[in-house]
């Protein structure tokens, strides 16, 4: 048995609820003078990993304008036109609101043009979720002008719109407010401060997008034993050193039947009704089989997974 697809209200369709991250196809390239990326990646294998995916029945693709200057939405685009079965895709991408939009409480026609540039790159004519990139926490989103949103949609180059907040208190904002139909934030094994928002948001008939799934790699077998190591080239090597040592920790008291702990945590997330998609980021075709794996074994009772981490804190006990 797999796994049975979400409804998407604001898409009226099912979704397969195994997704794939592209930001790990970026590339290497910097922001404010900082490693943003993970690493080097040749184009061909960025799109041999998509084809690969789109084959074994993934649909949701999330990437963002800002993932490598457009880079990840222009391979995500020349994996789907030159792909057979990319008729059942689900392209879900991001774009940050400038300084002075938030300050008016007004999207306009500079939005609408930077959504242009994304379907451009991607070389669609609809981009079916769009998520405004990391908006202040504590945007009035009832206050908002939108018209620039609505226009879009209306006509049909946009499916359906959310965001994809900073913190979860972004995310209790949007769903106070009732703003767009989705949003998008942190859940895995070491951050599940989200399991209390899932009944809400499925009362809503909002859809919540799981990034980070595997902690940014770090839910890894190979780190049971292993002290992590990131290349000065990627992101990772700037996260917080705390942080990372204690998720390591936390991991390593995780006990995992089979020894695979990223594909239990893909099955944790996937245990919960309220979850619509998780999307993992893949960076080799060893990483997209365990997907399939995962895919291939279906459901896991709920009570079954959470027995794993008793003990194991609910979320980093720092960030509150
Ligand atoms: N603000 C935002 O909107 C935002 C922020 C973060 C992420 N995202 C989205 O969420 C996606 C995923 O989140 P994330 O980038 O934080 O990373 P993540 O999914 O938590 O971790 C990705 C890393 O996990 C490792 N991995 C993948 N499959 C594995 C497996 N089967 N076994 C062991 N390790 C495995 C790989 O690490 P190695 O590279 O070491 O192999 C991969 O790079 C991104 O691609 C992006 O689309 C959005």
């Amino acid at each position: 048995m797999s796994l049975n697809p979400r409804y998407w209200k604001g898409l009226g369709r099912q979704v397969a609820p195994i997704g794939f991250g592209c930001w790990q196809l970026a590339g290497n390239y910097e922001v404010k003078g900082k490693p943003h990326g993970w690493g080097a990646m040749e184009p061909q294998d960025a799109v041999r990993l998509m084809h690969a995916a789109l084959d074994q029945g993934i649909q949701f693709f999330d990437t963002a304008a800002g993932y490598g200057a457009g880079r990840s939405e222009e391979l995500l685009g020349k994996a789907l036109r030159s792909s057979t079965v990319a008729g059942e895709a689900v392209i879900c991408t991001k774009v940050g609101l400038l300084p002075e939009e938030i300050n008016a409480l007004a999207l306009g026609t500079a939005f609408r043009q930077r959504v242009e540039g994304s379907l451009s790159r991607i070389g669609t004519e609809r981009i079916d979720v769009l998520l405004l990139h990391g908006p202040p926490d504590d945007m009035p989103w009832k206050d908002l002008d939108k018209w620039a949103l609505d226009e879009l949609v209306q006509e049909g180059k946009l499916g359906t719109y959310g965001i994809s907040a900073v913190s979860l208190a972004g995310v209790e904002n949007v769903l106070h407010a009732g703003f767009g139909t989705c949003v998008e934030w942190v859940f895995h094994l070491l951050e599940r401060r989200p399991e209390k928002l899932f009944p809400r948001l499925q009362e809503r008939g909002m859809n919540f997008i799981a990034r980070s799934p595997l902690s940014r790699g770090l839910l890894s077998e190979r780190y049971r034993l292993e002290a992590p190591q990131f290349r000065p080239d990627e992101f990772r090597s700037n996260l917080p050193r705390d942080w990372v040592q204690w998720s390591i920790e936390a991991m390593r008291r995780i006990p995992a039947p089979g020894n695979n702990i990223a594909e239990h945590a893909l099955r944790y997330c996937l245990s919960f009704e309220g979850m619509s998609v998780v999307i993992p980021g893949v960076r080799t075709p060893k990483q997209l089989e365990s997907l399939e794996r995962v895919r291939r074994s279906g459901p896991v009772a709920h009570g079954q997974l959470k027995a794993m981490f008793q003990g194991i804190p609910v979320h980093y006990p720092a960030w509150t």
